[in-house]
């Protein structure tokens, strides 16, 4: 079974991918694939409002990598979506990201695989549980069973600003390796 996890950090290895770490750790321990994915690496346009999508399947006439990122999440069995706080939200690049899959909800082509959340802010309380909020709408969008770390979290949070802060922030660290194991469970139940 494999994992897509995708950062929509502008940052090169930040906090927030330190937090797919841990997740994938956990992830692995368990057998499970974890293709790792930055999207400061892809080229991600903002939809244009065409609509084509909603009148030919799986075709987007905007020439990106959307439609490499969405076959890989489609061929995935587990969907790991993670992103710093912008502006108490995620960020443009996972927003723009977010708009486009709507080529990919025509045929819920992602319905039923198992989905974890992850959001790191520099402030406490910094919009992290907003940003969370919209990785758990797009699940919610496109079928997807979304996974939470132990004690009924929503996902994994982080309170870190500069690179590598997120060390200090022990528990995200446990919560984001929760949320990995939780996630391997499902995986193992869905895929029985
Ligand atoms: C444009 C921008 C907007 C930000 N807005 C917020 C915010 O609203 N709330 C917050 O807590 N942190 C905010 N931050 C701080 C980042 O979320 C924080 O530095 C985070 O650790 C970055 O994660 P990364 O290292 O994975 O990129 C913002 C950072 C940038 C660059």
């Amino acid at each position: 079974m494999k994992v897509v996890a995708i950062n929509g950090s502008a940052r090169k290895d930040g906090n927030t991918q330190t937090m797919i770490g841990e997740a994938a750790k956990a992830l692995r321990k368990a057998g499970i694939e974890v293709e790792s994915i930055s999207l400061r690496d892809y080229d991600v346009r903002p939809c244009n409002a065409c609509e084509l999508c909603y009148t030919k399947s799986w075709h987007c006439p905007i020439k990106d990598d959307v439609m490499e990122l969405l076959t890989k999440m489609r061929a995935a069995d587990g969907l790991l979506m993670a992103s710093p706080v912008y502006g108490a939200d995620v960020t443009a690049q996972m927003k723009a990201f977010f708009d486009r899959s709507v080529i990919a909800y025509i045929d819920q082509d992602f319905r039923n695989k198992v989905g974890g959340a992850i959001t790191v802010g520099a402030g406490f309380h910094g919009g992290q549980e907003l940003a969370l909020l919209q990785i758990l709408s797009f699940y919610a969008f496109h079928g997807v069973i979304v996974a939470s770390p132990k004690g009924g979290l929503f996902g994994a949070m982080g309170t870190a600003s500069d690179r590598g802060d997120i060390k200090k922030d022990k528990e995200a660290l446990k919560n984001a390796r929760e949320l990995g194991t939780r996630m391997a469970e499902l995986l193992k139940m869905v895929n029985k």
